[in-house]
């Protein structure tokens, strides 16, 4: 059988290997489409494949309809907004993700993101620390979790919301839970966004919300763009200079934030936040052999659709 692994922004060599090695070890054959320029590459490309393994690569309407073969499309990595579930439902394509996998690569940028705006993005000006601050945790999961994890060790008190997250076992883990997110971002200096991009979360993380951090509040998005309402941060930021807003997924109107709030925002030019070699062969790794676990036994653990 043919697995496709299709990365507009590329793995690791050595995780491309590393999947190599379990796909053609089940003698099965890998193909790879890598840094693509034209949604009609990656259409072409899945005419004829059984499994697909994909990153934030967009797997539409269009691009499910024209794999006739496709059997099982596995996301490396966590968010699985890139994927039209309707349609992979409709085909009879099976929609997997790989949950973990990633998260100590976006929770180790977080935490960086938050050192490069105490720091006023290494400008050279007196910053301040991370130790003795609050940081909010918005959605305690895989990521979410790390982040508090490593933040402790910075000497930051942990703050978490997540009402799908039994507040006992976020406790049990020394971090304080609050009943209401206004709560958290009333309280905590940093927020850090772990919430994945769908319905009820697009843009809202809206002015009203943003507007309760505290003085010098500073708004660490690693997650999606889509969760941010990007009018009620520039509003907030119009009307406060103390607000810093980072994020490893460039906002829609960049241009407009960075100028004018050049010291006060920070984006990666590419999401980066699960880009380390390390992050590419757990996820990848993970996704072939979810795919052969799949195409061999039929198991669909991970199964989102
Ligand atoms: C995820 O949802 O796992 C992350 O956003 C990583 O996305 P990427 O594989 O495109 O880097």
């Amino acid at each position: 059988m043919k697995i496709l692994v299709a990365t507009d922004k590329p793995f690791a060599p050595e995780a491309v290997e590393g999947i190599r090695k379990v796909v053609e070890g089940a003698n099965q054959e890998l193909v790879l489409l890598e840094k693509y320029t034209d949604k009609s590459q990656l259409i072409e490309a899945v005419a004829d494949v059984d499994a697909m393994i994909i990153r934030s690569d967009k797997a539409t309407k269009e691009v499910l309809d024209a794999a006739k073969n496709l059997k099982v499309i596995v996301r490396a990595g966590a968010g699985f907004d890139n994927i039209d579930l309707a349609a992979a439902t409709a085909n009879n394509i099976v929609a997997m993700n790989t949950p973990g996998q990633n998260s100590n690569a976006v929770a180790e940028l977080a935490i960086g993101m938050m050192v490069m705006a105490a720091r006023n993005n290494y400008a050279g000006t007196a910053g301040s620390e991370l130790k003795g601050k609050k940081v909010g945790i918005h959605a305690y999961g895989n990521v979410g979790k790390l982040v508090g994890k490593i933040a402790k060790g910075f000497g930051m008190e942990v703050v978490a919301f997540d009402p799908f997250v039994e507040k006992a076992a976020i406790e049990a883990e020394g971090v304080t839970v609050v009943d209401t997110v206004e709560e958290l971002y009333s309280t905590c200096q940093y927020i850090s966004l772990h919430i994945p991009a769908n319905d009820k979360t697009k843009k809202s993380i809206n002015y009203d919300l943003l507007s309760k951090m505290p003085k010098g509040g500073t708004l660490v998005n690693t997650a999606r763009k889509e969760v941010i309402d990007e009018e009620g941060m520039m509003k907030l930021m119009t009307e406060r200079k103390d607000v810093k807003f980072v994020s490893d997924i460039a906002p829609d109107s960049r241009d407009k934030f960075e100028a004018d709030f050049a010291a006060n925002v920070f984006f990666t030019p590419k999401k980066m936040g699960a880009q380390t070699a390390e992050a590419n062969i757990n996820a990848g790794v993970a996704a072939a052999n979810q795919i052969l676990n799949f195409l061999e036994k039929g198991d669909d653990t991970f199964r989102v659709n």
